[in-house]
């Protein structure tokens, strides 16, 4: 049997987590929150602790004899988790410290896609301080601008023109504002259109694309409020989106597998583990909003449990650098509905109990997984971030939000979450604002 240890203690982590376990895995799992699904799945073999706490980790590895660490969370990657345990002997999948940076900074992102010409790079620039950002958005127009600290933000530091800020006045603030915590920022160019994530399988050079999915990023219903890791998403049956081609997709993982080559000429570093892409189709084409070093939250939850290929495999592709292409999903769709503690993402209701009625949200062939919530005493609570992903899978779009929304219901507490995701109202509104992008 494989040992295997997975580090981080959200849904993502719950959902590969699942994937290994079914491939045949023997899983241990390391994470700073007691997960429940993870605690169930490792049937307690576990450790919670620091996920930065590399000493820590290598010491549980190297006594539970790990065959291989995946590494859910960016957070240990873009400082350099995989390097360590590497270093150590113990195979990761995720990318090393210079190629996660991908994700770590978007400064660096942009700058790597400029430099080598990738088409779907967008005008941005890079500040620390207030010098020179005036010109650069009288340059550009204020209007055309999004702000976007540099570092690590879990998706909530973003802000767009028209939606966030409003003025020039309201830009410079937040760009001052950012400048006092000692945040270097980008001003970018803002994009119209409509998104998709792409998630892939890197193996150092080849880049292998998984169902698209469609991420919901904003706090409330019809698209309203700030930006958070993720409400919920949703993915089709012939893995693809209504608005999005097969060539969109082509276009979009050619230059995935540009940024990769890249990086390994960059950085002298192979890109080794998942690679997320985030995009936008416009009446420009399609243009790259973010890369992240990781599987998606909540996306990875709209593909793992679709997977026909053993997981476990799939693993030991990427390690040894020989990822066959034949990776092959079920064709069905996807709604992942996430419940957030009230007041998230601005002020969360923390330390809250989550009550879920097992039985009944069986019986509805919801799968849930837990997110940032603790385990104390038989009882889940929840922390500041998101709290459960409650998954609907049926052979269309329509039967999987039902089954999603059912399922939500037998989850009570202080909690809310977005009704829209995955609906046919939400899904045409997607498809008419595509086209009026389309025919302008
Ligand atoms: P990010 O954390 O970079 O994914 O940004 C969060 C959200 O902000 C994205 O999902 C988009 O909705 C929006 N956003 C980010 N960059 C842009 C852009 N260049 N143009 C328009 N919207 C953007
Ligand atoms: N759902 C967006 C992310 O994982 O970054």
């Amino acid at each position: 049997m494989v040992n295997v240890l997975i580090i981080g203690h959200g849904a993502r982590e719950h959902v590969i987590a699942e994937a290994l376990v079914e491939s045949g895995a023997n899983l241990w799992a390391f994470m700073s929150f007691k997960n429940a699904g993870l605690e169930d799945l490792s049937q307690g073999k576990m450790k919670i602790h620091s996920e930065t706490d590399f000493k820590e980790i290598i010491s549980f590895a190297k006594q539970q004899n790990i065959d291989f660490a995946v590494i859910g969370p960016e957070a240990p990657l873009v400082v350099g988790i995989v390097d360590a345990l590497e270093k150590s002997e113990i195979p990761c999948i995720g990318p090393k410290i210079e190629a996660a940076q991908i994700e770590g900074s978007k400064i660096f992102m942009r700058n790597l896609l400029d430099k080598y010409n990738i088409k779907s790079n967008v005008q941005s620039k890079g500040f620390d301080s207030l010098k020179g950002v005036e010109d650069y958005l009288n340059q550009m127009g204020e209007e055309n601008i999004v702000v976007k600290p540099d570092g690590l933000t879990g998706g909530k530091g973003v802000k767009v023109y028209g939606d966030h800020l409003l003025s020039m006045n309201d830009i410079i603030n937040y760009c001052k504002e950012l400048i006092a915590k000692g945040n270097s920022f980008l001003l970018e160019e803002k994009c119209e259109g409509e998104e998709f994530t792409l998630q892939t399988f890197c193996d150092g050079k080849k880049v292998i694309g998984t169902p698209l999915v469609q991420d919901h990023k904003r706090a409330y219903e019809g698209d309203e409020g700030p930006n958070t890791g993720g409400m919920g998403s949703y993915s089709m049956e012939d893995h693809l989106m209504p608005f999005i081609t097969k060539a969109d997709i082509e276009t979009s993982l050619n230059d995935m597998q540009k940024v990769v080559s890249a990086i390994k000429t960059e950085t002298g570093v192979k890109y080794k583990g998942f690679l997320y892409g985030q995009f936008m189709k416009t009446r420009n084409g399609i243009k790259l909003i973010e890369y992240n070093a990781r599987l998606g939250d909540p996306e990875a939850m709209n593909i793992l449990p679709l997977l026909k290929t053993n997981f476990v495999d799939i693993c030991y592709g990427i390690i040894e650098e020989n990822l066959k292409l034949d990776i092959d999903f079920m064709n069905y769709a996807t709604v992942c509905k996430y419940l957030a503690p009230e007041g998230y993402p601005v002020s969360p209701l923390k330390d809250q109990l989550i009550e879920i009625d097992k039985n009944r949200i069986e019986s509805t062939g919801a799968k849930y997984y837990y997110a940032s919530v603790y385990r104390k005493d038989g009882q889940v609570y929840t922390t500041t971030s998101r709290a459960m992903g409650v998954l609907g899978i049926s052979d269309t779009l329509e039967k999987a939000e039902d089954i999603s929304e059912k399922g939500v219901k037998c989850i009570s507490g202080k909690l809310f979450h977005r009704k829209d995701v995955g609906t046919e109202k939400l899904l045409q509104k997607r498809i008419n604002h595509m086209k009026s992008i389309l025919n302008q």
